[in-house]
């Protein structure tokens, strides 16, 4: 049973967590950069410029992807775009956003790239949005604007592929993973939360035992940091969130990616 001790270990353990960076690489920014991001929930009323968001945009529409086959695509709004479309402000008081998708059908227009290989395929949509999403926010915190990724906004993300295929348009496979909001950072950022500790998620030859300590106590931290952050809610009742939502997104999902009453390549839109 862990009590109110166990809590502010915990909070202590979150809070005295700092990015190794070695002696040697101190003055490397670009590494401070990347270490030091942080999902951001809460934007200063600042707007981000033209020329800002085109280069973070750039740096997804050049990031690397599995045979240059750049399966993504993105919806891109600013906050008067995304009230129309959803009908709500954008979360955090974010001033842009893009949903960012996994893609087969623009490239399956010109290439037969695999056989019927759904799983293939969906991965390595994933895998190529997944890389362009982080792009573009690296591009963003390199460029003092502050980001978070959001797969659960309420209409938006991994668990409303259905609700965002019927309001976009989306061809079947074309399929929302995230949205990325983007706003300058209202105060300093937060503390870096709980990240597994090098010794549990590095190993050399074979794969390792799970180390059961390190992982109850990652545990004890996310549900201290979630309550911390969160008064009224807790790690356990977020989670409730995605466990109501998940089984018609799962089944939507499943017929986006395996289709096999359809001739291989081909979409019905
Ligand atoms: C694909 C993806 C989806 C996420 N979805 C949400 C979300 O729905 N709501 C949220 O508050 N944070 C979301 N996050 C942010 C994570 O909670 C955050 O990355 C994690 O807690 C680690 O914190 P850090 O980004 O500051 O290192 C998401 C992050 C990723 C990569």
């Amino acid at each position: 049973m862990s009590g109110p001790l166990d809590f502010v270990r915990s909070l202590a353990r979150i809070l005295t967590q700092r990015p190794q960076i070695p002696t040697s690489l101190q003055d490397n920014p670009l590494l401070h950069t990347i270490l030091e991001r942080r999902s951001i929930r809460s934007f200063s009323g600042r707007e981000i410029g033209e020329d800002v968001f085109a280069a973070i945009l750039e740096a997804g529409r050049l990031a690397p992807s599995t045979v240059n086959l750049q399966t993504w695509s993105f919806a891109v709004f600013d906050s008067a775009q995304w009230r129309d479309a959803f009908n709500r402000p954008l979360p955090f008081n974010g001033k842009r956003a893009v949903i960012v998708m996994g893609d087969t059908y623009r490239v399956k227009q010109v290439l037969d790239v695999f056989p019927y290989s759904p799983l293939i395929e969906y991965t390595l949509a994933i895998m190529n949005a997944s890389l362009a999403a982080m792009n573009m926010n690296a591009a963003a915190e390199a460029l003092g604007v502050s980001s978070v990724m959001l797969s659960e906004t309420g209409q938006t993300g991994l668990l409303d592929v259905e609700t965002l295929q019927q309001t976009l348009c989306l061809p079947r496979e074309v399929i929302p993973l995230m949205t990325i909001v983007f706003g300058y950072a209202k105060g300093a950022y937060p503390p870096m939360p709980p990240k597994l500790p090098a010794s549990q998620v590095f190993f050399q030859g074979t794969y390792p035992p799970v180390d059961m300590n390190v992982m109850q106590d990652w545990l004890a931290q996310m549900a201290a940091g979630y309550k911390a952050s969160h008064l009224s809610s807790s790690f356990e009742s977020q989670l409730q969130v995605y466990r109501g939502k998940i089984g018609r997104a799962e089944e939507h999902l499943q017929q986006c990616v395996f289709y096999q009453d359809q001739a291989p390549w081909r979409s019905e839109n």
